[in-house]
């Protein structure tokens, strides 16, 4: 199916729940509008694309994402603009690593005009749940898994693919307290951290409630040879000022290639900071952190933003890092992020899609 033959059927809900929502209070992830999207992969090909009132839906207890976790998603969001416009950020860098995903984990591609369009129809229905308030937006959840009722260890056959949409504020709301992660692993060469796999996340969950328990906000990730160099920050990727440079993991197949990193990146290149993406290892940030040379530490992530680390711990001792609004690069990307995804700056590099 392209999408000039897209037909997306829609049945709209007779029960909106916008009007007894809360935009006050928009826990994230916990809110969602009042439709969802629903297509079906079966004899080889995407199919059913619909648009129905958001609720539960039946399956097989023997589907096998359930035991064997052929399971992945993406994370995207839109953006009210003063206009009253939304807008879509990079949907089609979203549609190209869920390609990625699908690929590492057996499952079928879903064509990236068929991934956008279908968002794109599903915010469309949406529109008025997209939140106006500053740092707020409406978070898009798509998503695919097996279907088969089958506990063979094979690729199912059948899939579903699904778009979920949730108004949200910001995912943190403070400078986070981190530590280097250097007993667990998020990711192993060979594996499939590049992939937004289900069991991707489902693995972090007890570094994290140890790391929380110890009273850490996030934890950042090293590889997983020797621990000696940072990865990720828990959902998003690590990014630092360093000596005036901007210095983030090189991307690989522990790493997963976000959309806000190269967005980042991105900008800096434009205004003509120096960039590096290579290998960081655990002393020099903690040698910066002491030195000073260190100015800035963010988590860069769809649902996370730009999230500024406040301090990073490392054997025993916290080096408590600038105060964040005080930080020149950070705090210049996150105004500039914003103008551009509220429709208040020009999108010099297309990066909005109008819905
Ligand atoms: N790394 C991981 C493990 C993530 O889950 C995410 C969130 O999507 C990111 C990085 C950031 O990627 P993006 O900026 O595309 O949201
Ligand atoms: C996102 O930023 O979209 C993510 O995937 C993070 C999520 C796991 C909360």
């Amino acid at each position: 199916m392209t999408t000039d033959t897209l037909d997306i059927k829609i049945t709209q809900t007779q029960n909106s729940r916008l009007q007894q929502t809360d935009f006050a209070n928009l826990p994230f992830g916990k809110i969602f509008t009042d439709h969802m999207l629903v297509a079906d992969y079966a004899d080889g090909e995407w199919k059913n694309f619909e648009i129905v009132p958001y609720g539960d839906i039946a399956l097989s207890p023997a589907i096998s994402s359930l035991h064997y976790g052929q399971a992945f998603f993406e994370g995207l969001k839109a953006y009210k603009h003063a206009d009253g416009k939304v807008s879509v950020f990079r949907p089609e860098k979203n549609g190209a690593r869920f390609n990625k995903s699908a690929e590492r984990l057996c499952m079928p591609e879903l064509p990236v005009d068929l991934f956008v369009n279908s968002i794109a129809a599903l915010v469309d229905v949406e529109r008025d749940w997209a939140p106006t308030q500053a740092g707020h937006s409406l978070y898009i959840r798509p998503f695919m898994f097996a279907t088969d009722p089958y506990l063979g260890v094979t690729p199912s056959k059948t899939y579903k693919f699904m778009v979920l949409t949730c108004p949200v504020g910001p995912y943190f709301t403070k400078p986070l307290r981190v530590k280097f992660e250097t007993h667990y692993t998020r990711a192993a060469e060979g594996g499939f951290g590049y992939a937004k796999a289900a069991g991707n996340y489902g693995g972090s969950m007890l570094p994290f409630k140890k790391a929380a328990d110890e009273g850490f906000d996030q934890i950042i990730w090293t590889d997983a040879k020797e621990h000696l160099y940072a990865e990720e920050m828990g959902a998003a990727n690590v990014m630092f000022v360093l000596d005036g440079k901007l210095v983030t993991p090189s991307t690989r197949d522990t790493i997963l290639d976000g959309i806000t990193r190269d967005t980042v990146l991105t900008l800096a290149r434009d205004w003509g900071m120096p960039v590096e993406e290579r290998r960081v290892s655990i002393a020099e940030i903690v040698e910066g952190a002491k030195s000073g040379k260190l100015t800035d530490a963010f988590g860069a992530g769809t649902a996370a933003t730009i999230a500024p680390v406040g301090a990073i711990h490392h054997e025993g001792t916290d080096y408590t890092l600038s105060e964040p609004t005080t930080r020149e690069f950070s705090q210049k990307v996150l105004k500039t992020l914003d103008a551009i995804r509220y429709g208040a700056a020009e999108d010099t590099h297309g990066w909005n899609h109008l819905v």
